[in-house]
């Protein structure tokens, strides 16, 4: 996904409850840190409100040109905080050390084949201090879900522009990932204007295999939740986070 068409609708359906939970471990482990696939800033941003030092990496122009407007409007001293670069996940060299990584919003899922987990993680390894945490977190797919399905949300932008957010997706049990097809539809006072296409593939990656590539990969696991409210992570949890440390 190149995030060409979604990035400026991303802030409008992005709302997570993640922010205290990256925010949290990133105060504990210091003041800087690197965020990996840091989109339009949603999570870099309030790190830096919080005093931290944010080097964020993105392969998106298109996200990374969001996160630098919205950026703009902060004050200086925010600004300051956060550092954004072009970088993909899978091979980047920033010649610098991190007490602290993260890799939010299910970004990890993006690696669709093992060669590309491997090597995210041997550039996340390279990244970060010794001792330092890595938290990730990945979308977990109940196994009663339907093979495929489809969600539809709308946002109001103004009082006459609604934006309705379709979403297919198509489950392939035998190369474990996900296709999906994001529509944007655009109404202006109650009439259809425009609509933009976004499609790409997800890695379904479940519990078992996230832990023997994370060993693979020299990280020992310190926490695994179901949810960013820390409860235990469960085969019907809608997510896998881990916090995990560079041996
Ligand atoms: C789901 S969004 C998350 C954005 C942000 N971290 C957040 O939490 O709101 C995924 C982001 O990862 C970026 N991304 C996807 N594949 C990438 C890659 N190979 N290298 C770097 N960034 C990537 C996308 O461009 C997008 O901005």
């Amino acid at each position: 996904m190149t995030y060409r068409q979604a990035a400026k609708f991303y802030d409008l359906f992005g709302s997570k409850n993640d922010v205290d939970f990256y925010r949290g471990l990133a105060l504990q482990c210091g003041n800087r840190a690197l965020e990996i696939g840091v989109g339009t800033g949603r999570l870099a941003i309030p790190l830096a409100q919080a005093g931290i030092t944010v080097v964020g990496i993105d392969n998106s122009i298109h996200m990374l040109r969001w996160a630098r407007t919205k950026l703009a409007e902060e004050s200086q001293l925010v600004r300051k905080h956060v550092v954004l670069k072009k970088g993909d996940m899978r091979n980047f060299d920033l010649g610098l050390s991190f007490p602290f990584i993260y890799l939010p919003a299910s970004t990890f899922d993006h690696n669709t084949t093992a060669e590309e987990q491997n090597q995210t993680l041997d550039c996340v390894h390279k990244h970060l201090e010794k001792n330092g945490v890595f938290a990730f977190d990945l979308e977990q797919v109940r196994v009663d879900a339907p093979l495929n399905s489809w969600w539809i949300d709308r946002r109001r932008v103004g009082r006459r522009r609604m934006v309705v957010r379709s979403i297919f997706t198509r489950r392939d049990l035998k190369k474990n990932v996900c296709t999906l097809d994001l529509f944007f539809d655009i109404y202006e006072n109650g009439r259809f204007d425009e609509r933009y296409h976004e499609y790409g593939d997800v890695a379904i990656i479940g519990k078992d295999q996230i832990i023997k590539l994370l060993e693979q990969n020299h990280f020992t696991i310190e926490n695994i939740y179901g949810d960013f409210d820390l409860s235990r992570h469960r085969k019907m949890s809608p997510k896998l986070v881990l916090v995990t440390r560079r041996v």
